[in-house]
């Protein structure tokens, strides 16, 4: 299986098959991930370089060590040291870096469309790591692993993606797929945090966590994006944890083998109670971090593929 794709810049523009050999091909390598030898020749030959022009934990830790373990020489830009800082723009930089002949791009960057933007000027493929609020293709697919793997199926599945929907990609990416897929989605959030408009997308809005969780069978926290609020959009943050932080009171209304989700970083006591983020019983937070690796593997290894097929036909 190859993408038809030469970016991979959201989930918007993916058809559920490619969703399914991204996710098939995951697997795979979420096996290899846990055996001794982690090294496989994917990406052999190929320079991939990170540029996160935002702060990142584990998304860019994961497209690092996903890249070498597939084989391919794997350099992280140093953004707050680079040029951008003496006045360069976004596009010269890209430029700069796609004449030292890259073939993967992982971007961040902390305004919707950048990411796309950039890959029409380069002749490489680009990966979106999260632009704005817009997209974060590589987190929906780790938590459509992660679901796969702990419920069997995506489709007809109750999701309940609760929180600050407004500012996160991570919902946009994750309502795009799991519509797709055929889940039934529930946004849950206070009427400021959840955007005009969407009771359009084909999903349930719902302001009241009590209705919102009732017999999910996944529930997807957010974390309050301060970073991107210009404005007061909760009363308080303890009046905020009361009616939309998740504890093992409010989980007791979605269905008895719901499982808990979080992109992370985690708020604790702000959105989610410490010690349900802790219970392997229920949370599936760390095997979110642990699909991540597989499916950043998995999706390099696709588009290296068509990035090769489009070079052996000259198109690039
Ligand atoms: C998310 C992001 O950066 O969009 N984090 C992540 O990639 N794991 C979510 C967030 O910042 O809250």
């Amino acid at each position: 299986m190859t993408l038809r794709h030469r970016h991979l810049l959201g989930i918007e523009g993916l058809a559920p098959p490619e969703i399914t050999a991204i996710l098939d091909l995951a697997d795979d390598y979420a096996t290899l991930n846990r055996s001794g030898d982690k090294h496989r020749e994917a990406l052999r030959g190929l320079t991939q370089i990170n540029m996160f022009f935002e702060n990142s934990t584990r998304t860019q830790a994961s497209f690092e060590i996903a890249g070498m373990r597939l084989g391919a020489d794997v350099m992280s830009m140093p953004m707050q040291a680079s040029s951008i800082k003496k006045g360069e723009t976004l596009i010269d930089t890209a430029l700069t870096l796609n004449a030292m002949h890259p073939d993967l791009l992982v971007v961040r960057h902390p305004q919707s469309g950048a990411v796309n933007l950039l890959a029409q000027k380069v002749n490489c493929a680009v990966l979106n790591a999260g632009d704005g609020r817009h997209e974060h293709p590589t987190q929906a697919l780790l938590d459509a692993l992660t679901i796969r793997r702990a419920k069997g199926r995506l489709h007809r599945l109750t999701v309940a993606i609760c929180g600050d929907i407004a500012h996160s990609r991570v919902a946009r990416s994750n309502i795009h797929l799991l519509g797709k897929m055929e889940s039934r989605l529930r946004l849950v959030g206070p009427p400021t945090l959840i955007p005009a408009g969407a009771a359009d997308w084909g999903v349930e809005v719902c302001h009241d966590m009590v209705e919102g969780l009732r017999g999910a069978d996944v529930v997807m926290m957010l974390r309050l994006q301060r970073e991107r609020m210009d404005g007061a959009f909760i009363p308080s943050q303890r009046e905020y944890y009361h009616r939309y932080g998740l504890d093992a009171e409010k989980l007791a209304h979605a269905a008895p083998d719901a499982i808990v989700m979080h992109p992370g970083p985690m708020n604790r006591g702000v959105e989610i109670d410490g010690t349900l983020a802790d219970d392997i019983n229920r949370s599936v937070i760390q095997e979110q971090v642990e699909m991540g690796v597989a499916v950043r593997m998995a999706a390099m290894d696709l588009l290296a593929r068509a990035l090769r097929a489009d070079r052996e036909e000259g198109v690039v």
